[in-house]
C-alpha cells in the first residue's frame, strides 16, 4: 500500500491507498473551525495544529485500513504548492515514517494530486484529457497528456474561482470557507435576479476579481434589510456567473487541445450547478474535490519515487 499525507492548507489528512488504486482509508481532519474567526486561514496557526493533528490522523489511517507500517511500501507526501510551514510539517512527518522502515519517499505536487483525484477506483480514467482544476488556490485548464505529463492552458489573472466563492459568500454574510454555503443558498434563488458580468480576458485565462467587485457594490446599494432579503438571489446570480465563465473556457480549451473528454477537479468541482452544467465531463467523486490525502497517494504512484536515504535533504516549495 501507499500511505499519502497531505498539509498543504488547513486540512490535516492521511490515507492508505493500494497499489491498483482502492482506497482502503481516507481521514481528513478539518481545520475550518480554527481560521473562521480570522475569516481565512492564519498561516501560523495552520502550521501549529498540523504538527498536533498528523500522527493522530496516520493512526486513524491505519487503524481504518487494518493495516500497519509493515503494509506500506511507499510513502507519498505533498510537497507543493501550499503554505510552506504547513507543508513542512507533513513532509517532517513522511520523511521520518519512511526513514524508519527505509521505505522510498515519493514527492507529490499538489496539483497534480487533485488530478490524481480521477485516477481512483471504482471509476479511474485514464489520460488524455482537458482537465478543469478549480480550487481555493488555483484556477488551471490542463492539457493532461500522461499520468505524469501536463501542460497548463490556462490560469487566473487574479483570483481563484473557489476564492471567488468565499469572498463572494463573505459578502452575503455565510461563513468560512464560504463556497458550500453560497451553493446551498444559491439552490433557493434565482439565478437570473442579478446580471453579474464576468470579464473576458483574452486567451484561455480568467479574471475574477471584477466579479466580487460587483456584487460588493450591490450589496453596499441594498439595505441591510432588502440584502437579507435578496440574499439567496445575489448567491444564485453570482454562482451563475462564475459557472458560466469556468463552462465557457473549459469547452474551449477542450476545442484548442482537441481533448475529447473533459474532466472537473479540485475544491470548486463540488459545486452542485457546475456539475450540472457538465453532465458529459469525467467530475472528480465528492469526497475527493476538497483537499485529502487519497489523491496524494494516488498521485504517488505515478510520481518519481526518491530510494532512502536521498529524500532527507529535500524541501517543500510554496509555489510553482
Ligand atoms: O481544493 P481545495 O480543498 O483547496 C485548495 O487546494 O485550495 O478547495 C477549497 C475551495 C474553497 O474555496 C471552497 O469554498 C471551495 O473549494 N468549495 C466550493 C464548494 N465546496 C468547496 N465552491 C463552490 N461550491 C462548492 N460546493
Ligand atoms: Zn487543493
Amino acid at each position: 500500500m501507499i500511505l499519502g499525507i497531505e498539509t498543504s492548507c488547513d486540512e490535516t489528512a492521511a490515507a492508505l491507498v493500494t497499489a491498483e488504486g482502492v482506497i482502503r482509508s481516507n481521514i481528513v481532519s478539518l481545520q475550518a473551525d480554527l481560521h473562521a474567526r480570522y475569516g481565512g486561514v492564519v498561516p501560523e496557526v495552520a502550521s501549529r495544529r498540523h504538527l498536533e493533528l498528523v500522527v493522530p490522523v496516520v493512526r486513524e489511517a491505519f487503524a481504518e485500513a487494518g493495516a500497519t507500517l509493515d503494509d506500506v511500501e511507499r510513502i507519498a507526501v505533498t510537497q507543493g504548492p501550499g503554505l510552506i510551514g504547513a507543508l513542512l510539517v507533513g513532509m517532517a512527518a513522511a520523511k521520518a515514517l519512511a526513514w524508519s522502515r527505509r521505505l522510498p519517499l515519493a514527492p507529490v505536487d499538489h496539483l497534480r494530486g487533485h488530478v490524481a483525484s480521477l485516477y481512483l477506483e471504482p471509476d479511474p480514467i485514464e489520460p488524455p484529457f482537458l482537465c478543469l482544476l478549480a480550487s481555493g488556490g488555483h484556477t488551471l485548464l490542463l492539457d493532461v497528456r500522461g499520468y505524469a505529463d501536463e501542460q497548463v492552458l490556462g490560469t487566473t489573472l487574479d483570483d481563484a474561482a473557489g476564492e471567488a466563492f468565499d469572498k463572494g459568500a463573505r459578502l452575503l454574510g455565510l461563513g468560512y470557507p464560504g463556497g458550500r454555503e453560497l451553493d446551498l443558498l444559491a439552490a433557493e434563488g434565482d439565478p437570473d435576479a442579478y446580471e453579474f458580468p464576468v470579464a473576458r480576458v483574452p486567451g484561455l485565462d480568467f479574471s475574477f476579481s471584477g466579479l466580487k467587485t460587483a456584487l460588493l457594490y450591490v450589496t453596499r446599494e441594498l439595505g441591510e434589510k432588502e440584502l437579507e432579503a435578496r440574499r439567496a438571489d445575489l448567491a444564485a446570480s453570482y454562482q451563475r456567473a462564475i459557472v458560466r465563465a469556468l463552462v465557457a473556457r473549459v469547452r474551449e480549451a477542450a476545442d484548442v487541445a482537441k481533448a475529447a473528454r473533459i474532466a472537473v477537479v479540485g475544491g470548486v468541482a463540488a459545486n452542485s450547478e457546475l456539475r450540472a452544467a457538465l453532465p458529459d465531463a469525467a467530475l472528480a467523486p465528492l469526497p475527493l474535490c476538497t483537499d485529502n490525502a487519497a489523491m496524494i497517494a494516488s498521485a504517488g504512484r505515478f510520481a518519481p519515487v526518491l530510494a532512502y536515504p536521498s529524500y532527507l535533504g529535500i524541501d517543500a516549495y510554496a509555489s510553482r
